[in-house]
């Protein structure tokens, strides 16, 4: 009941907005369960009509006439009385002539009251399906909102399979539980009292008979219970590093195909799998095995009957009734003996949802941000330090970077450049110091109004599985046709985007599979162009390019570069020749800083690592 109570509470915010369809599949199951109850009251009486016993005696049905005497007995016959008084003309009675409204009630009445309860079960099954359905996906929904919202420490300490199966696997089995739960929860306990109540006011002895092995066989169902959550939390575990692994392959197909590692991680997927099926066939097992527990208590449940009914010499058409009574006792009693083995499943699956759901971000967005519009004057580091966890990544960093300025960053590789452009998007603050746009401090800006002021090309260019004219739209939510076209010509990316089978529309595929690094680089470039931000971060933005396709990028991205603020990180200094100051990072800290050609001349770290690039301490500067 606990677990239960853990997964109403969990899902009570979701529900709330469907709480009239809840309400609606409550209903009819509510009347499912006392239909129930009504069918076998109606076999009873029926059964009873038909044979040749005195029909109008309470005493005969609960086999005792001592119970007459009762405060019960008089209660049950008046109730009896009313109620066979009221169908009496509607149903055939074995003495009496068959008339117009016995064949009215036989082919009307009941098989109204039978569509009743059926429909009543298919309401019920379809409102509560549709409140599960869409409570689990508004679910799925909120999950991914706040795994996007998160900030990138979160994503930093997280695997791919672990977010996947928070998203795919962890709401199916909640989806699972709440689909059969609400309707179980109702349904079944619903039928299970009103089948008990009615075989009670039948005949209560041999209730209590049929009914006292229920406990015994429900103690190995509760036991099997556990079992199944053992097994599903090593089915969760199994399952994170089997998707991560699989990502993991399916991304970096190529590298898996150069080194002749597909066996060895088809080979891992297989044994993560075999241990899968293991766990799973366990929890299989717990569920299954409630079948035959509680059908093996429902045969003695029934040998207990017939012993009872043989022995008290009780009327015939009560052990019929209890045949039927007990089949529609014990089929609710199993079915929630196998939710149960779902609820501890999914009860797994809630923490995790539950942890992620938690989650804030550590980047916050300020309660009242101070409003920027654009960027007129500089952009300052006031001694600003950095670390991921213990180790510090930038010391100290104090810079200054005016408006209109070619800030150029160089250093070898670890040594803190993307990090320190990382800052500038707030993809984290710093640890110490302060980081301010126009004496602003980025903390006090919304999250929004900093990104709007930059716009990025780094190496890791991401293109997305849809069209040319998406991937570069995607700059500008809202772009025109003419806007995208004209930033691709700046960009250079026109020329090839208009060779592809369909110009614009051509779809690029996942990761932009279907175009080389130079194409990617510039469709990058025309999404910069086309967010047109009066900031620009060039990260690396030519390194991987063979020297054709970097003289077309480059020629792109002095373009681009044209009247904005610019910070480019270069491992190939020649690029930043153009920049008004170049920094050199060491360790986390600037140990040099000057225009190109101050700090050739100056013979310090910076005119080695050019030396070493073939670039000469003249004016005429070239890169080899
Ligand atoms: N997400 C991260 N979590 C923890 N440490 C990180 C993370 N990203 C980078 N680091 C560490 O921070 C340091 C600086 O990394 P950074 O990526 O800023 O270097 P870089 O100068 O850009 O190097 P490169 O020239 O190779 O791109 C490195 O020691 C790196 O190991
Ligand atoms: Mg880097």
């Amino acid at each position: 009941m606990h677990r239960i109570n853990i997964i109403f509470k969990f899902s009570w915010p979701f529900l709330r907005p469907y709480r009239v369809w809840l309400a609606m599949g409550l209903l009819f199951g509510i009347l499912f369960g006392l239909s129930n109850g009504g069918v076998l009251w109606l076999t009873q009486t029926l059964i009873e009509r038909l044979e040749n016993t005195p029909s109008d005696s309470a005493f005969a049905l609960s086999g005792a006439g001592q119970e007459a005497d009762s405060y019960f007995g008089q209660i049950k016959f008046r109730i009896k009385n009313t109620v066979d008084a009221w169908i009496d003309p509607w149903f055939p009675k074995h003495d009496r002539k068959l008339d117009l409204k016995q064949l009215v009630g036989i082919f009307l009445f009941l098989p109204l009251f039978t569509a009743f309860r059926s429909f009543s079960s298919y309401l019920s099954s379809y409102f509560l399906a549709y409140t599960s359905e869409h409570v689990v996906n508004d679910l799925r929904v909120k999950v991914l909102e706040t795994l996007s919202c998160l900030s990138l420490d979160y994503f930093n300490r997280s695997t791919m399979g672990d977010m996947i199966t928070r998203i795919n696997g962890d709401t199916g089995n909640l989806q699972r539980c709440l689909r059969n739960g609400v309707e179980h929860i109702i349904k079944e306990p619903v039928t299970i009292l009103s089948v008990f109540f009615i075989m009670l006011f039948i005949d209560p002895m041999l209730t209590m008979g049929a009914m006292i092995l229920v406990p015994i066989f429900v103690l190995p169902v509760l036991a099997l219970g556990k079992k199944a959550k053992r097994a599903a939390k090593k089915m969760v575990q199994t399952n994170v590093t089997q998707s991560s692994l699989m990502v993991e392959m399916l991304s970096s197909i190529r590298v898996i195909k150069a080194f002749n590692l597909e066996q060895t991680m088809v080979g891992r997927f297989r044994d993560l799998s075999r241990y899968l099926i293991r766990q799973t066939l366990k929890t299989v097992r717990a569920k299954e095995l409630v079948n035959p527990i509680i059908e093996t208590g429902a045969i003695l449940g029934l040998g207990a009957l017939i012993v009872f009914v043989v022995q008290t010499q009780r009327p015939i058409n009560h052990l019929v009734t209890f045949f039927m009574g007990i089949i529609m006792f014990y089929t609710p009693v199993k079915k929630l003996g196998k939710w149960h083995i779902q609820v501890e499943q999914a009860s797994v699956g809630i923490g995790r949802l539950m942890d992620i759901l938690a989650e804030t971000p550590t980047v916050k967005e300020p309660d009242h941000p101070k409003s920027l519009s654009g960027f007129k004057k500089s952009i300052e580091f006031n001694d600003v330090s950095f670390s991921y966890l213990d180790e510090i990544v930038l010391k100290n960093i104090q810079l200054s970077v005016p408006h209109g300025y070619r800030l150029g960053i160089a250093g070898e590789s670890g040594s803190g450049k993307s990090t320190l452009v990382n800052l500038f998007f707030r993809f984290y603050d710093p640890t110490q110091g302060q980081i301010s746009i126009d004496g602003i401090d980025l903390r006090e800006m919304s999250l929004a109004d900093v990104k709007n002021l930059i716009a990025l090309v780094s190496q890791d260019i991401v293109v997305f599985d849809q069209t040319a004219a998406e991937n570069i739209g995607c700059g500008k939510p809202g772009a025109t046709r003419g806007e995208i076209e004209a930033a691709a010509r700046h960009a250079h990316a026109d020329e090839f985007i208009q060779r592809l089978p369909e110009g614009y529309d051509t779809r690029l595929g996942e990761q932009g599979v279907t175009l080389s690094g130079g194409q990617r680089q510039r469709i990058a470039i025309a999404r910069a162009f086309i967010k047109d931000a009066p900031i620009l971060i060039l990260d690396e933005a030519t390194a991987s390019l063979d020297s054709q396709s970097e003289g077309e990028v480059q020629a792109a991205i002095e373009e681009l570069s044209e009247n904005r603020t610019v910070i480019c990180v270069a491992h190939r200094l020649a690029t930043l020749k153009s920049s008004d100051c170049v920094i050199v990072l060491s360790k986390g800290k600037i140990i040099e800083q000057g225009g190109f050609e101050e700090l050739i001349r100056r013979d310090g770290i910076f005119a080695a690592m050019a030396v070493s690039q073939g670039i000469k301490p003249t004016s005429n500067i070239a890169s080899v």
